[in-house]
C-alpha cells in the first residue's frame, strides 16, 4: 500500500501551491491513497464541502484535521463528510468522526486523527489512552495515524507507545517539516512533522508583519493568512509493505 500525505493546506496560497504542485507528485509517486490535513484549508481554518468534493474529485481519500476542526460556521455539516476525520481525543459528545475505515481493493484502510495536550489549548482527552481504546475495536489491514501537536517529546512517546500497533504516525500542526523520517524499531513509520502547504515567506502560514507585530507589542491578534508569497509544499511518501517512508519537501 502506497499512501501520499499531504502537510496542512493553508488559505489560498495553500491551495494554490497544492493546485501547482499536487498532480506531478502524484503522477511521480503514484499512491494507492491521499490523505491531505484540511484543517486550515479555509483562510486558515477549517475545511469546506465545496473544497472537500472538488479535492477527492482529484484523488483525495481522506481529509484530517486539528485544532481548527471546529473553526467555520458550517464545521457540524462538514464534519458528517464521510471522508473527514477530526481528532479523536476531543470527547464522545463532539460532533465528527473519530476515525474512518475505508476499502481500497479489498484492503481496509483507518485512518486516526489524534490532537496532542502539549503546549495546545484545548481541553482535550489523553491520545495515549484513546488510542488504546480505539484500536481495540478497529479492524484494517491498515492503521495511519495523523498526530496534530506541538512539542516532539509528546509527539516521539506517542511514537514508540504505538510502535508495531499502527502502519505510520504522521506529525502535523506545525507547519515546519521535520527530517527525522524513520523506521521505528517494530516496524511503524514515523515523521514528526510533515510541514505545511502554502506561503514560503509567511510566518507558519500567517501574514508576516502581523506576526513580528505580536511579538514585539505582547498583545495576542487573531492570526491573517499571508496573502502574496513564494510557495511550498510538503508531503510525505509511505510504501507500507517496503517500510519506507520519504520526504517531498518544495520550496520555491
Ligand atoms: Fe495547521
Ligand atoms: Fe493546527
Amino acid at each position: 500500500m502506497k499512501i501520499l500525505f499531504v502537510g496542512d493546506v493553508y488559505n489560498e496560497l495553500g491551495q494554490k501551491a497544492f493546485d501547482k504542485y499536487f498532480l506531478n507528485v502524484k503522477n511521480e509517486y503514484k499512491p494507492n491513497f491521499i490523505i491531505v490535513n484540511g484543517e486550515n484549508i479555509e483562510k486558515g481554518n477549517g475545511l469546506s464541502e465545496k473544497t472537500y468534493k472538488d479535492y477527492l474529485t482529484r484523488g483525495v481519500n481522506v481529509f484530517t484535521l486539528g485544532n481548527h476542526a471546529f473553526s467555520r460556521p458550517d464545521y457540524k455539516e462538514v464534519l458528517e463528510l464521510p471522508n473527514v476525520v477530526r481528532p479523536a481525543n476531543y470527547g464522545k459528545n463532539t460532533p465528527g468522526k473519530e476515525y474512518v475505515v475505508i476499502n481500497y481493493n479489498g484492503k481496509k484502510i483507518a485512518v486516526i486523527n489524534l490532537i496532542g495536550r502539549i503546549f495546545m489549548h484545548d481541553a482535550t482527552d489523553n491520545p495515549f489512552t484513546k488510542m488504546d481504546e480505539l484500536l481495540e475495536s478497529i479492524e484494517a489491514d491498515y492503521i495511519v495515524v495523523d498526530f496534530h501537536a506541538e512539542a516532539t517529546s509528546e509527539k516521539y512517546a506517542l511514537a514508540h507507545y504505538l510502535d508495531g500497533r499502527v502502519s505510520a504516525i504522521i506529525g502535523t500542526h506545525t507547519h515546519v517539516p521535520t527530517a527525522d523520517n524513520i523506521v521505528l524499531p517494530k516496524g511503524t513509520l514515523y515523521i514528526s512533522d510533515v510541514g505545511m502547504t502554502g506561503a514560503k515567506y509567511g510566518i507558519i502560514g500567517g501574514d508576516v508583519s502581523q506576526g513580528i507585530r505580536k511579538f514585539l507589542s505582547g498583545v495576542p491578534e487573531r492570526v491573517k493568512p499571508q496573502k502574496e508569497s513564494l510557495l511550498q509544499f510538503n508531503a510525505c511518501f509511505l510504501d507500507l509493505e517496503m517500510k519506507k517512508i520519504e520526504r517531498i519537501n518544495i520550496f520555491e
